[in-house]
């Protein structure tokens, strides 16, 4: 069973969103699927619930509970700050090779001969597909030397850009796809999950993306009918299973 990772242009643009509509999806289709957001900021212990994990875990039929939390986010920070920074509030770092190394046992056991130790208890019963959510956009640093997009090229998995269809996302999207690139980070579609009151059309958004994205599926979602398009992306990422 394949194993994305969900990225974005930028932090808020629907990563957590996509993933717990995706998760849904799969799991109203009777599939297992599994979720991680390794890195989390602005956690707050006394909400858990409220947090990205808590979100991807209520998707999944899981309670936020610590166990469940320090198996699909061990790497929690309270400032909501980029990761390298709410990390030195705590006088932590994140060590990169570590953060690697979890995420690919989290990865299905094609991927991992070392099946027995994947990463949680949240993979146990894994028969479904697998998403990776990382932390705001492909740029966001880690750490003073590695950003989103390293870890994406370091774990091995392809992703999906999540953008927007606000006013300035065409270069931001098309900013995101080119660092992508330079580190030789599979994606497998762009989704463009529509702005709420943008002067821009959704449509023309992906219009204008398809001229110059040329040969990434483009996936649309609709503020007021967005099945249709997880239902595409879930399909693009899980042909299994429609
Ligand atoms: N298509 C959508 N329909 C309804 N609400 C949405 C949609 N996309 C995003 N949202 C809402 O917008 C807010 C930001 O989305 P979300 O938390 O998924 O962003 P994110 O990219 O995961 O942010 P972060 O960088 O903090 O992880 C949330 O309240 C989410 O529920
Ligand atoms: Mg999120």
């Amino acid at each position: 069973m394949d194993a994305h990772f969900i990225t974005g242009t930028g932090t808020d643009i629907g990563k957590t969103w996509l993933a717990c509509a995706l998760l849904r999806h799969w799991r109203d289709a009777g599939m297992r699927p599994a979720a991680f957001k390794p890195v989390l900021s602005g956690f707050d212990p006394q909400r858990p619930e409220a947090s990205d994990a808590g979100a991807l875990l209520a998707a999944l039929g899981r309670a936020a509970s610590v166990g469940e939390l320090d198996a699909i986010a061990p790497w929690r920070f309270a400032a909501p700050l980029s990761p390298d920074m709410a990390a030195a509030r705590e006088g932590r770092t994140i060590d990169f090779a570590e953060l690697v190394a979890y995420t690919r046992r989290c990865l299905p056991p094609r991927g991992n001969p070392r099946h027995a130790e994947r990463a949680s208890a949240v993979c146990a019963d894994n028969s479904g597909p697998i998403l990776v959510e990382g932390v705001g956009g492909v740029m966001a640093p880690l750490d003073e030397s590695h950003t989103v997009r390293d870890w994406i090229a370091a774990s091995g998995l392809h992703c999906v850009l999540m953008a927007g269809s606000y006013l300035g996302s065409l270069s931001h999207t098309l900013t995101a796809l080119e660092a992508l690139a330079r580190v030789g980070a599979g994606v497998t579609a762009v989704v463009v999950n529509e702005t709420p009151d943008s002067t821009v059309a959704l449509d023309a958004t992906l219009e204008a993306l398809s001229r110059h994205a040329v040969g990434i599926p483009l996936v649309s979602i609709a503020r007021d009918t967005p099945q249709p398009g997880v239902v595409r992306l879930a399909a693009l990422l899980c042909p299994e299973i429609v």
